[in-house]
């Protein structure tokens, strides 16, 4: 099938754009208003751009019911700090209810039943339970425009200035356990992945891709 964003003319009964990029990593931001307020929600318009130094990038829409900024946005565009958690399965249904709750005068962290731990380079508080964290620091904000007043985004970008990663989600050898960890992505609808296997694969030239692999003994 084929179908134009302009007509929209897809056809089917639910729009399949955002099932057509899965799966979509998510990005459990914590903040804080300048009045010290902590917020939470999960972004999954979220990734990780580069590596030295990294960045991180998420894309907020406005509230549809009353086209308001995000309180995401506004805060770190007001205090310039923000941190990422890694969303798990086991906190699967706070990352869900830390979406819900949009009255600014809440404590979306402590509304959620999740413990604030503190960051060390910046104000925000990191996520208790979740295994990673990105302390950041605010970059800039693009405005996407949008087809209609409820449409727009402002693509938010941040600068990694510190990791924390649970020791207890390290193997012997160093390595983030990810099958321990269980990280929960968006894909489309109302359907969510977790990670719950994982395979490697070496870089390789097309021809030894086609050359017949011996099986491993
Ligand atoms: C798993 C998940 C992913 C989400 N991803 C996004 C997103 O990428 N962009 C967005 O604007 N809203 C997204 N939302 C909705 C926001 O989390 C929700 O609007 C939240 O109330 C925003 O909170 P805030 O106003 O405190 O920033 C997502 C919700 C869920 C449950």
């Amino acid at each position: 099938m084929y179908y134009e964003i302009a007509k929209n003319d897809h056809g089917l009964p639910y729009n399949p754009l955002k099932a057509c990029v899965v799966p979509r990593p998510i990005g459990w931001i914590s903040t804080m208003s300048k009045a010290g307020l902590v917020n939470l929600a999960p972004y999954s318009f979220f990734n990780l751009l580069s590596y030295d130094p990294p960045f991180v990038c998420f894309s907020a829409g406005v509230h549809t019911e009353d086209k308001a900024v995000k309180d995401t946005v506004i805060n770190i565009e007001e205090t310039g700090e923000f941190v990422y958690n890694l969303a798990t399965w086991a906190q699967r249904d706070a990352v869900t209810s830390s979406a819900m709750i949009v009255d600014r005068t809440v404590d979306e962290m402590a509304a959620a039943g999740l413990e604030p731990l503190p960051s060390r380079l910046v104000r925000p508080p990191r996520v208790g339970g979740a295994p990673v964290h990105f302390e950041c620091r605010y970059f800039k904000t693009v405005e996407l425009p949008g087809r209609r007043p409820t449409s727009c985004h402002k693509v938010v970008f941040g600068e990694v200035v510190a990791v924390h990663i649970e020791d207890d989600v390290l193997t012997p050898d160093g390595l983030i356990d990810v099958l321990k960890i269980r990280p929960i992505a968006r894909l489309g609808y109302k359907d969510y992945a977790a990670v719950d296997s994982i395979f490697q694969m070496e870089k390789h030239t097309p021809e030894e891709a086609l050359t017949p692999r011996v099986a491993a003994e």
